[in-house]
């Protein structure tokens, strides 16, 4: 975050909120009911809103982002809204723009799904969803 605004900090692009900065749901409770329809980390990679705390996935092709994920678990995970892309997970939460990007093509998942798998892997063990 810079005076201007977020800037976009390319060395750790992808790796979702970083596991080392915490961002709790305790504080965040009287905000989201009386004042903000939804509160962020100063990253931006952490977002508390009536969901709950979500923390942005790591979507490098390491082991803790999707490194070991096939490319239909990538595409159900996108169309179904579903974490992992797997069969009986939990949905995945705001503000991942899942119901919008469901409507890409096949094409231009496959293509993303290709992408990150040719970008750096980062290890980075991203926090588990909190309930306010
Ligand atoms: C083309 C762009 C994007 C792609 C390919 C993408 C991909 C993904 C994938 C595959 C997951 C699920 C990870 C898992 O199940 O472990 C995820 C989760 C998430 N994404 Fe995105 N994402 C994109 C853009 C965004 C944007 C624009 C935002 C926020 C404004 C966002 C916020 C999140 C959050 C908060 C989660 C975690 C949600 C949860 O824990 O349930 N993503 N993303």
């Amino acid at each position: 975050m810079t005076p201007q605004g977020p800037v976009l900090d390319m060395a750790r692009r992808f790796m979702g909120h970083p596991a080392d900065e915490p961002f709790s749901a305790a504080d965040k409770k009287e905000l989201i009911q009386s004042q903000f329809v939804a509160v962020f980390s100063p990253g931006m990679t952490a977002a508390a809103g009536p969901w709950g705390v979500s923390f942005a996935a790591n979507i490098t092709p390491d082991d803790t982002g999707i490194g070991a994920w096939t490319e239909a678990q990538f595409i159900k995970a996108i169309r179904e809204g579903k974490s992992k892309g797997m069969e009986g997970t939990r949905p995945i939460l705001p503000p991942m723009p899942w119901p919008s990007y469901k409507n890409m093509t096949d094409e231009d998942l496959k293509a993303l799904f290709a992408y990150l798998k040719t970008i750096k892997p980062i290890n980075n063990t991203v926090p588990k969803p909190q309930s306010l």
